[in-house]
């Protein structure tokens, strides 16, 4: 390892890395794309993404096995949603193979920031469309470019795989039949007050409730909900503004197939959390996350520990690292070597 970078250390920041990858979508179709030094970007003043939000980005991760090849995880998932956010928001879509391609590429062009097996941290790669040109109404730009970047990143939520606590937010993220399942960065703008308000009051993160009813958990901040019943059934909610999560639909399959677990997609309720022994959150920066305790109206409800981890939480996370780090059996198609 060339790069003097402390991997146990790291946080989820950013960090300049050698190269990324920039295509620009120009007369009805994407350029060549190439690898470029510079991460800084020079666009029209006009352009859509910066005044009507016209953007939408992707999070996936490279991960160094114990025999020091690296692999990406399930990384046409991420394109066939990067696809479905364009075309919430009228942006083009990319081929999955030219973006599966360019993954590569930037995981190949900085193979020294990919962190050692063992140290837990991993790279990150922040795909990105946004549009751009020169246009002032309302309407999708003349032009887009696609980049990706990649960063070295430890664990997103403090705590690693240790409990942290959550609170209800009083606010929404998305509206019900809105852009909450696309990826698009006004979901986040939004969601940036409510977060502060949850620091403040000494929580990780907040958890939204459905816009229409409150009365039922939607996402646990940029992670989805899962929580494990006193019988052992995996369960997670369902709603049209929550984004669907690769994490956690993966978590489904190996829950079920793998751990045998019962697995269901249903409403759960924050008046009846007493149904879990254990909760966390999950998405591919948070991994696994414990969730230790959730604060709503002034009472803290505790699954199975604020300092310990529940052994199904345990077993999930221990599996779904196993096979993204190499160690664990895949089921077909899931892994990309780079
Ligand atoms: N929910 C939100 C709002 C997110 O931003 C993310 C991150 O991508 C997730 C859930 C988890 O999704 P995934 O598992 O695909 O990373
Ligand atoms: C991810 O998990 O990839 C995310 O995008 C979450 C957050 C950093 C926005």
């Amino acid at each position: 390892m060339s790069k003097n970078i402390d991997w146990g250390k790291l946080g989820f920041g950013y960090m300049k890395t050698d190269l990324r990858y920039v295509s620009r979508w120009k007369d009805g179709k994407w350029d060549e794309g190439q690898l470029v030094e510079d991460n800084n970007i020079t666009l029209s003043e006009s352009s859509t993404a910066l005044h009507y939000g016209q953007q939408c980005f992707e999070g996936l991760k490279a991960y160094r096995t114990k025999d020091g090849k690296i692999q990406l995880f399930r990384p046409d998932e991420n394109a066939k949603r990067m696809n479905a956010s364009c075309r919430r928001i009228m942006m083009p879509e990319m081929p999955i193979e030219k973006f599966i391609d360019a993954c590569i590429q930037v995981v190949k062009a900085n193979e020294d920031y990919v962190p050692p097996y063992g140290t837990g941290a991993t790279l990150y790669l922040r795909p990105f469309v946004i549009g751009v040109g020169d246009n002032l109404g309302v309407k999708p730009a003349p032009e887009y470019l696609f980049c990706v970047f990649c960063v070295p990143v430890g664990p997103y939520f403090k705590g690693g795989m240790n409990p942290v606590n959550f609170t209800i937010s009083e606010y929404d993220r998305a509206a019900p039949y809105g852009t909450g399942a696309a990826k698009v960065g006004g979901n986040y703008a939004g969601s940036l007050y409510p977060h502060k308000l949850a620091v403040e009051k000494g929580y990780a993160d907040c958890i939204y409730l459905d816009p229409m009813t409150h009365t039922r958990i939607e996402e646990v901040g940029a992670a989805n909900f899962f929580g494990i019943t006193k019988d052992d059934k995996f369960i997670t909610p369902v709603s049209p503004s929550i984004l669907p999560s690769i994490t956690k639909y993966s978590l489904m399959y190996l829950a079920k197939e793998y751990l045998g677990m019962e697995v269901e997609e249903r409403d759960v309720l924050v008046n009846n959390l007493d149904e879990f022994k254990e909760a966390g959150a999950c998405g591919t920066a948070a991994v696994i996350t414990p969730i230790g305790g959730i604060e709503y109206k002034g009472n803290l409800h505790v699954f199975h520990s604020e300092k310990e981890v529940g052994p199904v939480t345990k077993k999930l996370y221990d599996t779904l690292c196993g096979i993204q780090f190499g160690d664990v059996e895949s089921p077909e198609g899931w892994i990309v070597e780079v």
